[in-house]
């Protein structure tokens, strides 16, 4: 495993995500994913799959504090009142009486700048989230979510056709993690011919190259979904090979402004 170091904390580069796994093949692939040794999940209040999250780690082997476990605030419970109350439902379906790391998921709905990055703050303050963070932030936002909570990760879309060295500038500049969702873009990293032959010089699969290049990059961790038990395997065997820098720099050159996650209710208008 690679660490990134935020503040003085280690944490895992390479998470589970979550989106669309529930029910049984949840529980199945939280469990395979520990035993594999994923030790960062990544759910959310909207994937409704909390229970089943929780369910796994309470049957794991593994002590509450081997795992970083990151869960994020939907926008219709972003008013203060209505934040806390979603806190305290998603701790008790995760099972745990804190979460490492609490995100507000998009800057949408009952968002209003002041009172949710101090009603954010409070949840810390009161010991549910040992870290804040926030999620599809513009770096405007971000800046001014800074300035109202200790922020400790920003959560946004990237992968090799999405060019995000500005907010990644601004996390190592603060001393954020940024954390790359949709890594893969969703699978479409396989098709790209730059990652394929670099793929094949190392061996690898192109999925394997797109998240060695992520980790690789300082404060950045990924966390790609998969539902299927072979790419679980597959995702977590990055750290037995290295990118030069010249192949980095290849796979930066594929930034085409590509960004797949952008919900019209939800979306910040500076993405336009
Ligand atoms: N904060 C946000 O607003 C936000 C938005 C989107 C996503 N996320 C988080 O980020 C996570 C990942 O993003 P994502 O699910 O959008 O996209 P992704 O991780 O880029 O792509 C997932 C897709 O890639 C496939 N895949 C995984 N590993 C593979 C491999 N080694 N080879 C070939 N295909 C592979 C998966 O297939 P199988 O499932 O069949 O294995 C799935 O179809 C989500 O689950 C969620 O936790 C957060």
């Amino acid at each position: 495993m690679i660490y990134q170091t935020v503040e003085g904390e280690e944490v895992p580069a390479l998470g589970l995500g979550t989106w669309r796994v529930t029910g049984d093949d949840c529980r199945e692939a939280i469990a395979d994913a520990l035993k594999i040794g994923y030790r960062h999940i990544d759910t959310a209040q909207a994937y409704e799959n909390e229970a089943e999250v929780g369910e796994a780690l309470a049957e794991s082997d593994l002590d509450r504090d081997e795992i970083f476990l990151v869960t994020k605030v939907w926008p219709s419970n972003l008013e203060p009142e209505a934040l806390h109350r979603s806190v305290d439902r998603s701790l008790g379906k995760l099972q745990t009486g804190y979460v490492d790391l609490l995100y507000v998921h998009w800057p949408a709905g009952g968002f209003e700048m002041n009172a949710t990055m101090e009603a954010l703050r409070t949840q810390k303050e009161e010991g549910n989230a040992r870290r804040l963070g926030v999620s599809n932030f513009t770096p405007d936002l971000l800046e001014a979510a800074m300035e109202r909570a200790p922020l400790f990760a920003l959560q946004v879309e990237y992968h090799p056709f999405l060019d995000q060295r500005e907010l990644i500038g601004r996390c190592r500049e603060h001393d954020l993690l940024f954390t790359s969702y949709s890594p893969l873009a969703r699978g479409e990293v396989l098709d790209d011919e730059t990652l394929q032959s670099i793929a094949e010089a190392h061996g690898k699969t192109p999925a394997q190259v797109a998240l060695r290049w992520q980790v690789q990059q300082d404060h950045v961790a990924a966390i790609p979904k998969a539902s299927s038990a072979k790419h679980r395997r597959d995702n977590f065997e990055i750290f037995d090979f290295e990118l030069s820098q010249k192949e980095m720099n290849a796979i930066f050159d594929l930034a085409r402004g590509e960004r797949i996650v952008a919900p019209d209710q939800l979306a910040p208008a500076a993405w336009g």
